[in-house]
């Protein structure tokens, strides 16, 4: 069963509750990379263009913990967002910080037609990430059709993902159709030797993800945290470096399945350290089994670099998610832009064909203005997706089609 694009859709007059993911990094309430916003402009003009009531976008930000309203707070808030998307729409955006529930619903009985309403950071609220029937329920309550354009967030079962698609007819947005139809033409069969590099800072719901990458890819480099735990279940010290110690069974279970998998597992075996993660600080370089205990790992060394990028000459197909080492705070940085030149330069002579995807990876590639074959707004969702899994908000929009003609 196929999902039903809403070009096929004429919302005129109709209330549409949109689901983006407009979780982008912020700094001083500014939008430091705002490439998952302007994926999503073509879907809402589109909607527009057929005069809708009004369009209230759901969106989350960050990973904060649900609390009450009195507890809301501006530096989780979605507010500065909706400036940017306003800014990039060309057309105004109202913000509402009104809880989800009766008083938005009258908030939105006022306002004029072909309004776009956005509500306040959608993990607020406990009912989200539970996907509870009772919130899934009154998030349908805002609107007579929904429409899914956040693919990036299509591998969390949550009520404004997969729970609202039981109560409202529902519809892939553009981008999440693009984003889909692209990695299927370039990823299904890959042309091989496939590299995969993993690496960021979200170690606990990536690592997993390792286990299954393993049956798919030719080499898996890991880098960042999850290295780091990879590392110390190999034995190595890793002084103060980022380690999950809850997770190293599983980095265990990871090791030992590269020793039997085709695919070569590659670590780092230097790294860049310092006493502390700040901007300037002095750095060294080390092998890996040099880190001291007042040290950390927050970048892969020359060594590791030089190793990768000649694996890099090797391969037809790259997938990139996550930045190698801390690439916020400048002497950290390196290793992530020599990278993403490298695979760029290679895309340019045609020797390869290169994805990369996650919000971070997005930043850096865009930071320094190079070209992939395609950067995808999804970050977990595209590794699980690699992994062959069928994504939650995929598969509620296609199992939903019957409902949709109507
Ligand atoms: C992402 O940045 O990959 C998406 O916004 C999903 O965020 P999450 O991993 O916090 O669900």
């Amino acid at each position: 069963m196929a999902r039903i694009s809403i070009e096929n859709v004429n919302f005129l007059g109709k209330k549409v509750v949109i689901r983006l993911d407009l979780n982008v990094p912020l700094k001083d309430g500014e939008a430091q990379d705002v490439t998952r916003i302007e994926r999503i402009i073509p879907t809402l003009k589109l909607i527009l263009a057929t005069n809708p009531k009004y369009i209230v976008i759901l969106s989350h930000l960050g990973r904060p913990k649900p609390k009450p309203y009195a507890q809301w707070n501006k530096n989780e808030s979605l507010a500065p967002i909706a400036n940017t998307l306003q800014n990039l729409l060309g057309l105004p955006v109202i913000f509402s910080n009104k809880q989800i529930g009766p008083e938005l619903c009258q908030e939105l009985s006022t306002i004029p037609n072909n309004s776009v309403i956005m509500t306040e950071n959608i993990r607020f609220y406990s009912g989200e990430e539970t996907s509870s029937s009772e919130f899934s329920q009154q998030l349908s309550q805002l609107g007579d059709v929904f429409v899914n354009d956040a693919f990036s967030c299509c591998h969390r079962i949550h009520s404004s993902i997969v729970g609202i698609t039981n109560y409202l007819p529902s519809y892939a947005g553009l981008c999440l159709d693009k984003e889909l139809s692209i990695l299927e033409n370039a990823l299904v069969s890959p042309e091989r030797p496939v590299i995969g590099i993993v690496a960021g800072s979200k170690v606990s719901t990536k690592i997993d993800l390792l286990l299954n990458l393993l049956n798919k890819l030719d080499y898996l480099f890991v880098g960042g945290g999850m290295a780091n735990t990879l590392l110390c279940a190999q034995g190595y010290k890793m002084g103060g470096s980022l380690v999950e110690n809850d997770r190293l069974g599983i980095a265990e279970a990871v090791l030992q399945k590269a020793k039997i998998s085709k695919c070569e597992l590659l670590l780092p075996i230097d790294a860049v350290v310092a006493r502390k993660l700040a901007p300037n600080i002095s750095t060294q370089i080390v092998d890996i089994d040099m880190i001291g205990a007042d040290q950390a790992m927050y970048d892969i060394g020359p060594k590791t670099l030089e190793r990768l990028q000649n694996i890099l000459r090797l391969c037809k197909t790259v997938l990139w998610n996550g930045p190698v080492g801390v690439y916020e705070v400048p002497p950290f940085a390196q290793s992530s832009v020599i990278i993403a030149k490298a695979i760029a330069q290679q895309t340019q002579m045609g020797k390869i064909t290169s994805i990369a995807g996650g919000g971070d990876t997005i930043a850096v590639v865009g930071q320094i203005g190079v070209d992939f074959t395609y950067v995808s707004t999804a970050g977990g969702a595209f590794l699980e997706w690699l992994e062959g899994k069928t994504l939650p908000g995929i598969e509620a929009l296609e199992l939903k089609q019957t409902k949709l003609v109507h």
